[in-house]
């Protein structure tokens, strides 16, 4: 039996998985480390919490497996993308990494637009300037530490930061570099015009490779660290969400995910590039060579819930502990006693800003037609329904783009509770589906792995043999048209109260 390892750098832990070829899990680790907010709107790593955390996982998961080191024939790398790490001429941490939740760079994100024009830059990087992208962060560090700025010889994604570490290469792949948004999206490498016009060296930027293939070994010094044997090759792996898509199955046209969890992701498949020319939804390379994907991203999925039951599910928690349950379980089945359109109260999800499809900062959580008549039932319904609405934006959007989506997975938190997963199925008007693996991200990246290593000849037919569906709901009919009004008059809404959203944000 060959083996592979899947890590996964995440924002709040790196999760390490040791799978055997048909994507059984063999051994898994986790550590977590802090995030650093040393200012409102700020967000920061160390990039050597991510190295240890890195470490540590692979080297426990290889002794608690009794797996042979050499039986391992490949490692994939996931991770959170639009981190920026800026090395030194030695390979050494400059500062603390600048994570994709900051949100600091609102002139520079100005200065793109003027530098390259919000229509060039979204027809060469597929994306219109982000704060929380990387080329965004690069120009503030360039802007307000020029002294750090002079020091950068290697500008690396969060996962890339331990490739280097691990293999001594730098190297990045095309579902990741997407998100720095220097990528020419379109034909898969880096961009000399958007380069150019931002005054970024282009000598400072990693190889571009695909995602399965390999882009380095594991080192003398690493194996030593690490208990793996030396020239284990890494491939390219993928940002944490086209790694998820591939760990989910979802690679080829018509397939999708959503992902709830304190954010919330629609993430289509699709052959064929597609840009929305408005910029609302993401379109980046996909870690499917020759291949793309649509992502729409809402700010505050899981996290509306969690704002809803920190605030006003006392009694549900408390009952839950006496019951040994998630006060979640106990708020799902509050919710399922409402019925559809939570007796005519919608909720607006909007407690972070929104990204997709408004891309408004300044806009805000409402819950539109509150009565006397309203309990606390109603409310827990209107916030699952209010965060599938803002979830069908974006399968709206692409549908408008002509991207087929019509095999959809559920994943994250929220994807574990069937009502959450009736009400997108009813929403979407497509079946809704999850896979037995939990792995997400960790299974996609040691696919890649596989796929790099030989044992399958493409992405496609690895996922067929390892990704397993399990549970299915399709629409129902009759949901399906008593959703459809209200989520007519739910998108009403925002454009109506977008000047006041945006009064409220200057008192
Ligand atoms: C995607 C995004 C997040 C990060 C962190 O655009 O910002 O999903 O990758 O997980």
């Amino acid at each position: 039996m060959r083996y592979v390892i899947g890590i996964d750098i995440g924002t709040s832990g790196t999760k390490t998985v040791l799978f055997d070829e048909v994507g059984t899990v063999i051994s898994s680790a986790t550590v977590e480390y802090p995030m650093y907010q040393p200012q409102n709107g700020y967000a920061e790593q160390n990039p050597l919490d991510w190295y240890n955390a890195s470490i540590s996982t692979v080297k426990t998961v290889l002794e608690n497996s009794g797996v042979k080191n050499t039986d391992i024939v490949g490692i994939g790398l996931s991770g959170q993308m639009h981190g920026l790490v800026m090395l030194d001429e030695n390979g050494d941490i400059i500062r603390n990494s600048i994570i994709w939740c900051d949100q600091r760079t609102a002139k520079e994100v100005d200065e793109m637009n003027e530098k390259i024009g919000r229509e060039k830059l979204i027809e060469i990087t597929a994306n219109p300037a982000l704060t929380g992208w990387t080329a965004a962060k690069i120009l503030w560090v360039k802007n307000n530490e020029p002294e750090n700025y002079a020091k950068c010889c290697h500008i690396l994604l969060p996962k890339d930061y331990i490739r280097y570490k691990l293999t001594g290469k730098f190297a990045t792949e095309v579902s990741d570099a997407s998100g720095m948004q220097l990528l020419d999206v379109p034909n898969r490498c880096w961009s000399r015009e958007v380069c150019d016009a931002l005054g970024i060296d282009m000598s400072l930027l990693a190889k571009v490779y695909e995602s399965c293939e390999i882009t380095g070994r594991i080192t003398e010094e690493s194996a030593v660290l690490t208990g793996l044997a030396v020239g284990t090759p890494v491939v390219g792996g993928a940002g944490d969400n086209a790694a998820a898509a591939v760990g989910t199955g979802v690679v080829s046209d018509g397939k999708a995910f959503t992902t709830i969890g304190t954010s919330g992701v629609v993430f289509a498949h699709t052959s064929k590039v597609s840009i929305d020319p408005k910029g609302r939804v993401h379109t980046c390379c996909a870690a499917v060579p020759d291949c793309w994907h649509i992502m729409g991203v809402i700010q505050s999925a899981g996290l509306s819930l969690k704002w809803f039951r920190d605030n006003f599910c006392q009694s549900e928690k408390e009952t839950a502990a006496l019951m040994g349950v998630d006060p979640y379980y106990l708020m799902d089945k509050e919710a399922e006693t409402v019925s559809i359109g939570a007796n005519r109260l919608i909720y607006i999800p909007y407690l972070m800003g929104e990204r997709t499809p408004h891309l408004d900062p300044n806009a805000r959580g409402m819950f539109f037609g509150l009565s006397a008549i309203h309990t606390k039932k109603d409310m827990l319904r209107a916030v699952m329904e209010g965060v599938t609405y803002a979830l069908r934006d974006s399968i709206e959007i692409c549908r408008e783009m002509d991207i087929n989506v019509s095999d959809m997975m559920a994943c994250g938190g929220g994807g574990t509770s069937s009502l959450w997963r009736q009400m997108l199925a009813d929403q979407y008007g497509c079946p809704v589906k999850t896979t037995s693996s939990k792995e997400g991200p960790a299974l996609g990246v040691a696919i890649l792995a596989l796929v790099g290593a030989g044992v399958y000849s493409t992405v496609q037919e690895a996922c067929e043999k390892i990704v397993k569906t399990d549970k299915v709901q399709e629409p129902i009919a009759e949901n399906v048209s008593k959703y459809e009004k209200y989520f007519r008059l739910y998108d009403e809404i925002y454009p109506a109260v977008k000047s006041n959203f945006e009064k409220l944000a200057q008192m």
